[in-house]
Parts: structure tokens; C-alpha cells; sequence
């Protein structure tokens, strides 16, 4: 189908943007940066165009909704008047066509295979970025100045030590406890530390709290890690950069020194950087829809990892190293694997393929893939579960059921059997993903707490239940 267009409207007047998409009374930077209360928020070019409008016929009248520019991607038509306007409510299960905000964080183009962060190109980001460089760029809208940078990452050191008190909140939970739940409940604990700084509407207190959270949530994730072994938590070094203190943490003892692998670093750190973001994906989503209870930053991402757990979300990492070791162990071989997913036999699926947004490669997984290679041969490792990777891969690609339905291989399919080299244990993988979605997580609170089109997020329904009956005579 081909869509007419009208050409992008002219840079937008500063003036009606603010109070429109923005704060009313607040004022733009020479950047046109917004700032208001101390929040930094990139101005976006979306807008009203009054002139263009979609006009919807129902039984008994039509109405008519303003559609509004994005600056990439897709339009959308406003509908926020439609139940008003109709007396109907519109249904779109699972989000497929619904935009749930305004976000000027990160573009995806599911079709082409592109993915930016505030407008730069998710290979320029990785090979030229840190991961906190990369928070503060999704964070405050910008890349940082070598001083911002330093104060940030100094910052972060600085507020790593977790309470004593919270370290005795792991003994309580089993040693058999997946780390997904407890870095979600240690989280969620987080808050009730700083109960004088969990108020979304103070900026210090919401920037306090996203140091605190950057700083502490990869030590909470290390020390999930050691519970699980029976290993001593090691306090953090502040020497040390973000992932090479996480590295030492997790895999450091009391007993020995240990020397932070360069290899190792800097392929987890390019992991942890393709997942900072990822726009509204159903965790994102989660932690918006918790933040928009005004709810406390902490409270909100805790809700956000639940969220990430799943085996279709995060969770498909840790699930793609339990199919690939089913393929090994089963002596079946790829093919029959492939014919069970296209049968779909039980419900089974190619862990790691497809996405709701790509329709083509995800650019991320093509990076990963790339470092899978690396790594492995940087590490001296070699993993057959590796080879069955890359021959389920080429398998499905070639495969008409996986074509028309434009499923590839998403950024789990790959990073499973890289963590595994480098020592995690597979539970521990959407750990790491979740550590390294936390900047976007704080960037869409932030976003959304600041916007003042934010309202609670609650949706309708369609009743299906009984109509209304008498109450049963008697009872
Ligand atoms: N294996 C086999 N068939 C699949 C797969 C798959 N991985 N994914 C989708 N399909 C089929 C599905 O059965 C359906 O076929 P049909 O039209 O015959 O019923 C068609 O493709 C459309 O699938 P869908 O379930 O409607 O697509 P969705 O957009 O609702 O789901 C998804 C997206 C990611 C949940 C899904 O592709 C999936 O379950 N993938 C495996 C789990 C996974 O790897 N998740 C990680 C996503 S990327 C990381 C992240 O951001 O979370």
C-alpha cells in the first residue's frame, strides 16, 4: 500500500512547541534543549498539523482525529478525543498499532534494520561510546562534554556501596533463587533506603536516585550471582571502571586477586551498550505505565525487570542457550528442531527470532554476532553450541515458514552463548540485559515524569463477561 505524504512541515517555532509538547513557561537553551525544574529534555519536531486530518465513519456519524508528524517513522493519528467524539473505544491488543507516547529517546525502522540513540546510528554509538557515555547521552539528550562525562562516571563510583542492612536482605531469599527475582525485590528494596529522595517530582531527588540506581543496581546483580555459587560478596572498587568493577565483583574472590580480562570488558561493555535502549518495548513500557502512578523511580524499574524476565522479552537469551543445549543433547540435529518450531509442535519456538518491530535483521544481532566470533577466539574458547547457532541460523533464513513471516535472528539469539564464555551462568544472562537496559528504563521515566502531556496509564476494555443477571433467589 502506498501512503501519500506531505512534505515535513518547516523547523518548528520554539514558541508554540513549548507548552505544547513541553512545559508551559519553560524556556529553550541556544541547544534547543528545554529546560524546566532543572530537566533537560530534547525538543522533538513532532507537531500538530492542523490541515491534515483522518476522518472516521461509524454507525451514526463520523469524527474527525488530527494527525500528528513524527520526525521518522510512522505518523500518528491523535485519538484521544475518540471515545468522546464516538461513544466507542478502540481495541489493539498487544499494542500492535497504538502509539502509548510522544518520545524523542530512540528511532527504530523495524523494516530497514536501523536503530538510533537520540539520533546517532547504533553502530556509531557502539564502536565509539562507553556504556555510560551511552546513559548519559539517552539520559539528558546529548553526548557529554569530557567534564560531564568524568563528573557523572565519578559520581556513579562514588554511591556504589549498597547498606549493610540490604547485603543481609539476600540471606533471606533461597540460594536457589533465580537473579531475575532477586535483583527485582532488591530493587524494589532500594526504596526503602531513601525514602527522602523517592519524589518524582523534585529533580534532585529523581537525579540522586538515578545515580543510586546506575551505581548500585550492577552490584545487587553481582551479589545474585555470588548468592547463587555460595560465594562471598566482595564490596565494590571504585578504582575500577563500571564494567570492569561488575566483572570483579561477579567473578573475584576473597581469596585471590583478580585481574580484569581487557577482552572481557570490552565485549560486555558493547553488550551492555545495545541494549541501553530500545523504545517502547513492553518492559519500557512497564516502567512507564508504573511511573505514570507517580510511583518512585526504583518501584518503577523494579517493575520493568519483572517485566524483562519473560522468555519472549529479555528472558529469550537465557531461553536460546536451554534450546540450543535441547538441540545438542536431543541427537536430533537443527533440521528436525526447525521442522518441531515450523509444526509448531507444543507451542515451540525459535528462541530468538522474530520481533514485534524488525522485519528484517536486527542491527544489534548482527553486531553481537560479530563479537560472538571475537570473543570466542579472543578467549580461547571454542562451543559447539556455537556452531549449532550459527547452522539453526542459516537454516531459518533459507526457510519459506521463517521468510514470509520476516522472522531473523533478534539480539538474543547471540549473546547467550557470548556470556556463557565469558563465565556467566545462563541465569544470569537477562541479568545482564536488564543492567544494560537501565539508562533507557531511567531515560523514559524521566521523560514521561517530565512531559506534561503524561497522564495515569489506564486503558479500556471490551466487555465480554455476562450482561447484567438477577441474583440468584436464596443464595
Ligand atoms: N519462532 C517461530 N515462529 C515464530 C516466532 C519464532 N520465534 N516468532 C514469531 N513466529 C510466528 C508466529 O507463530 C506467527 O505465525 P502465524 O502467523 O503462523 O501464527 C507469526 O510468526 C507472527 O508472530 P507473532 O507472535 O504474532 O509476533 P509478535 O510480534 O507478537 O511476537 C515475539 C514477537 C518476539 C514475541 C516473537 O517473535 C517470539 O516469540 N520470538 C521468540 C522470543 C524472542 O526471541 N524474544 C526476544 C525478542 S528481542 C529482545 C527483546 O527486546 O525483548
Amino acid at each position: 500500500m502506498t501512503r501519500s505524504r506531505a512534505p515535513p512541515p518547516a523547523s518548528p517555532d520554539p514558541s508554540t512547541l513549548v507548552g505544547r509538547l513541553l512545559f508551559t513557561g519553560a524556556s529553550l537553551d541556544p541547544d534547543n534543549r528545554c529546560r524546566a525544574s532543572g530537566y533537560a529534555v530534547v525538543v522533538t519536531d513532532a507537531a500538530f498539523t492542523d490541515s491534515e486530518k483522518a476522518t472516521l465513519h461509524f454507525p451514526g456519524g463520523s469524527a474527525e482525529f488530527p494527525i500528528l508528524r513524527s520526525v521518522d517513522g510512522a505518523d500518528a493519528v491523535d485519538i484521544s478525543t475518540f471515545t468522546k467524539q464516538t461513544g466507542l473505544t478502540t481495541l489493539d491488543q498487544g499494542f500492535v498499532n497504538t502509539a502509548s507516547t510522544r518520545s524523542g529517546i530512540t528511532y527504530i525502522d523495524g523494516d530497514q534494520g536501523i536503530l538510533r540513540y537520540r539520533g546517532y546510528a547504533i553502530e556509531d554509538v557502539a564502536a565509539n561510546c562507553s556504556y555510560l557515555e551511552t546513559a548519559w547521552l539517552l539520559i539528558y539528550g546529548e553526548l557529554p562534554t569530557p567534564d560531564q562525562l568524568g563528573e557523572f562516571d565519578e559520581r556513579i563510583r562514588r554511591h556504589t556501596l549498597l547498606h549493610e542492612d540490604l547485603k543481609r536482605f539476600f540471606a533471606a531469599l533461597p540460594h536457589t533463587a533465580h537473579p531475575m527475582s532477586v535483583l527485582s525485590s532488591a530493587v524494589s528494596a532500594l526504596s526503602t533506603y531513601y525514602e527522602d529522595s523517592l519524589n518524582p517530582k523534585d529533580p534532585e531527588q529523581v537525579e540522586i536516585s538515578t545515580i543510586r540506581l546506575l551505581a548500585k543496581m550492577p552490584v545487587i546483580a553481582a551479589y545474585a550471582h555470588k548468592k547463587a555459587l555460595g560465594q562471598a560478596f566482595l564490596y565494590p572498587d571504585n578504582s575500577l571502571s563500571f564494567v570492569d568493577n561488575f566483572l570483579k565483583l561477579n567473578f573475584g574472590t576473597l581469596a585471590e586477586p583478580y585481574e580484569v580480562n581487557p577482552v572481557l570488558s570490552k565485549a560486555l561493555e558493547r553488550l551492555l551498550i545495545l541494549h541501553e535502549d530500545h523504545e517502547q518495548n513492553a518492559s519500557t513500557s512497564t516502567v512507564r505505565l508504573v511511573g505514570s502512578t507517580e510511583a518512585n523511580l526504583f518501584s518503577s524499574v523494579s517493575a520493568g525487570i519483572n517485566a524483562l524476565y519473560g522468555p519472549l522479552h529479555g528472558g529469550a537469551n537465557e531461553a536460546v542457550l536451554t534450546m540450543l543445549k535441547q538441540i545438542r543433547d536431543s541427537g536430533q540435529g537443527v533440521g528436525r528442531f526447525v521442522e518441531r518450531v515450523k509444526n509448531k509442535e507444543d507451542g515451540v519456538r525459535l528462541m530468538g527470532f522474530g520481533h514485534r518491530v524488525y522485519k528484517n535483521y536486527d542491527p544489534r544481532a548482527k553486531l553481537v554476532k560479530e563479537s560472538a566470533d571475537e570473543v570466542l577466539a579472543a578467549l580461547g574458547v571454542s562451543d559447539p553450541l556455537l556452531d549449532i547457532a550459527k547452522e539453526l541460523e542459516q537454516i531459518a533464513l533459507d526457510d519459506d515458514y521463517f521468510k514470509e513471516r520476516r522472522l531473523y535472528p533478534n539480539v538474543d539469539f547471540y549473546t547467550g552463548v557470548i556470556y556463557k564464555a565469558m563465565g556467566f551462568p545462563s541465569r544470569m544472562f537477562t541479568v545482564l540485559f536488564a543492567i544494560g537496559r537501565l539508562p533507557g528504563w531511567i531515560a523514559h521515566w524521566r521523560e514521561m515524569t517530565t512531559d506534561p502531556a503524561t497522564k495515569i496509564g489506564r486503558p479500556q476494555q471490551l466487555y465480554t463477561g455476562p450482561a447484567a443477571r438477577d441474583w440468584p433467589t436464596g443464595r
